[in-house]
């Protein structure tokens, strides 16, 4: 081959070319927009640390979004995620509904939609290529299952929802009321919302002894593990002894109910793991390679009692 004929000369710059933007691809950082609810329980924030440890372990460039639990917030961030033309976006819907306007803008511009930890309701399913997350429903079941089992199938019970609209209090009530069918001696007396939050569970418990029939309850459901800690703190106020004079059974498995549970002021936790990073950067990952990923990915999760918590307390990792 003559190395100054212009075929030649020509080829090497198409090589040389070619070379230099696959480099520059190589180069290129990975760009997900991720919209998180907020930081109003001990499982969001070991969510959010999840999310983040494994971006940046994986060289990702994440544009993270704080929404402190508003959902006008988290239209603006996605529509912000649009405005910089990330690769992928992925949020953690607050809320079931409203999202099929921000969701179709998405879609026109091209960018492929996670959707983590909670889902959406929308009619166009193709609005988002995968939901990673648990199933909430089956999670209330075993909180209505294992205080039905504890309790002997009776039970005078105060509820404490989660974010009202928001897909795990919707869910989880309906798997609880569900286990709780099959035993007539089981009733809700008391439901209201405590958003999640520790401070709001305490301020409803403390609403809820204050009211006339106080003293017929006998259990405790709370959506979450914050919310009954919140009301084992109003309990044990109140003079009421948690986990003794009243069954208590929460969701989520954070570290501190643990706690709660080995001094005896918490009965039971259902895990919910928030520790899902990985899964959600291997999904950007393969929806970016082209992959079709299932549209759904469940979290594998278990049920923990009193008599777990102080073996499985140095093992909790959020
Ligand atoms: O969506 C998951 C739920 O949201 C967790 O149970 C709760 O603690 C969080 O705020």
């Amino acid at each position: 081959m003559k190395l100054s004929s212009p075929k030649t000369i020509a080829a090497l710059l198409a090589l040389a070319v070619a070379g230099a933007f696959s480099a520059h691809a190589a180069d290129k950082k990975v760009v997900v927009g991720f919209s998180q609810i907020g930081a109003e329980s001990g499982w969001r924030s070991a969510n959010t640390d999840s999310i983040k440890s494994e971006a940046a372990k994986r060289g990702i460039d994440l544009k993270f979004a704080d929404a402190q639990q508003k959902q006008e917030n988290q239209i603006k961030a996605l529509r912000s995620f649009i405005a910089q033309n990330v690769d992928v976006i992925a949020f953690s819907p607050v809320v079931e509904t409203g999202w099929e306007p921000v969701m179709k803008e998405i879609k026109k511009a091209g960018i492929p939609v996670i959707l983590s930890d909670r889902a959406v309701k929308v009619t166009d399913p193709s609005l988002y290529v995968t939901f990673i997350g648990s199933d909430f429903v089956e999670e209330g079941r075993r909180a209505g299952n294992w205080l039905a089992k504890a309790t002997g199938g009776k039970a005078v019970i105060a509820e404490l929802v989660g974010t009202p609209g928001s897909a795990p209090a919707i869910d989880r009530k309906k798997g609880f009321e569900e286990a709780i069918s099959k035993f007539p001696g089981m009733k809700i007396v008391k439901s209201q919302s405590g958003d999640f939050t520790r401070a709001k569970g305490k301020e409803v418990m403390e609403s809820f002894l204050k009211s006339p029939d106080a003293k017929e309850i006998t259990a405790l459901f709370a959506h979450n593990d914050d919310m009954a800690l919140g009301a084992i703190q109003a309990l044990e106020e109140a003079g009421v002894k948690p986990g003794k004079d009243m069954q208590i059974v929460s969701i989520d498995g954070i570290k501190s109910a643990f706690e709660a549970m080995a001094a005896g002021k918490l009965n039971c936790t259902v895990e919910c793991n928030p520790l899902i990073g990985p899964q959600l950067f291997d999904a950007v990952n393969a929806v970016l390679a082209g992959k079709t990923l299932p549209k759904r990915t469940a979290v594998q999760e278990g049920v923990y009692e009193q008599s777990q918590a102080a073996a499985e307390l140095p093992n909790r990792k959020y």
